[in-house]
């Protein structure tokens, strides 16, 4: 039995994707918009995200929107509501990465990556938690990352991020599964965008962002809580979490040799 309401069919449904102008989540926006559903794009780059919307018509609205401003992300939700009337899914999928060692640990630069990545969805997620409760219907899905179910070397402070929201959504989940809400986790591997172009070292089983918007949509499709992939490389990373400390640090050294 699925631990969610199935999402399949997407016609007519109110989609809002944050962090839509690129990568992941402008893929993500591009299948649903094919599959019939409107979507509201957010993120900071007004011109990608209008690029995306313009061929859409009324079916696509960009409402450009900087995360680590809470009361901005209450206004772009309300602007959805007043449009659309509610929103039947949202996709928080905006984040940033940059790669820290022990050694060059730097304040400025983890309270970056935890302002958009942590706080940037809490800035989301509340307002889009009362609007969910009060229509009593709809569901939120978080984007965080395979990096965040156990530590890596380069992730010291993007890991720590993306282990929060993890918890984040497994305590979500059981607050809002007896109330009918869905609460959708998803943990890429490797794929391929702006994001991950900047990495140096060759990153395994790398899919297209094309592919990671198709294993999503397919996971929502089966109402799964966690939608993982690829899950030649995820269920790897899954068994690793299961083995003692001394050989989870023994076999993450010599694979990355990090
Ligand atoms: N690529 C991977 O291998 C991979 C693996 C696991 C998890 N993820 C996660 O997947 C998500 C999407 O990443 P991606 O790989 O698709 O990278 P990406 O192409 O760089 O996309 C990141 C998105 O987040 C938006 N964003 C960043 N800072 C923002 C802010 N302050 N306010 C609003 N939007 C902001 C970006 O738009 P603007 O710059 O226009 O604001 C962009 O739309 C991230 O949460 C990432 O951690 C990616």
């Amino acid at each position: 039995m699925s631990l969610n309401p199935p999402l399949r069919d997407w016609n007519g449904k109110r989609v809002w994707i944050v962090g839509a102008s690129s990568g992941i989540g402008a893929a993500v926006a591009r299948a649903l918009l094919e599959q019939g559903a409107r979507v509201a794009l957010s993120a900071r780059s007004a011109p990608e995200l209008e690029r995306i919307a313009v061929p859409h018509g009324d079916a696509a609205i960009a409402l450009p929107l900087d995360v680590t401003d809470v009361a901005a992300a209450a206004a772009v939700l309300e602007r959805i509501v007043a449009a659309w009337g509610g929103v039947d899914f949202v996709l928080l999928c905006a984040g940033t990465h940059q790669p820290v060692r022990a050694w060059n640990l730097d304040a400025a630069v983890a309270h970056r990556l935890v302002d958009v990545n942590i706080n940037g969805v809490f800035n989301c997620l509340v307002p889009v938690l009362r609007q969910l409760q009060q229509q009593r219907k709809g569901a939120v899905g978080i984007v965080s990352s395979v990096a965040g179910y156990g530590g890596l070397p380069t992730a010291l402070v993007y890991g720590a991020t993306k282990a929060a929201l993890i918890n984040l959504a497994e305590t979500l989940y059981l607050d809002l599964a007896p109330r009918g809400i869905g609460v959708f986790l998803i943990n890429p591997g490797f794929v391929k965008t702006p994001l991950t172009d900047r990495n140096t070292f060759r990153m395994p089983a790398l899919i297209s962002a094309e592919e990671a918007a198709q294993a999503i949509l397919a996971g929502l499709g089966r109402g799964e809580f966690e939608i993982h992939f690829p899950r030649r490389f995820t269920l790897w990373l899954k068994l690793l979490q299961l083995l003692p400390y001394r050989i989870y640090f023994a076999l993450v050294r010599r694979g990355t040799g990090l």
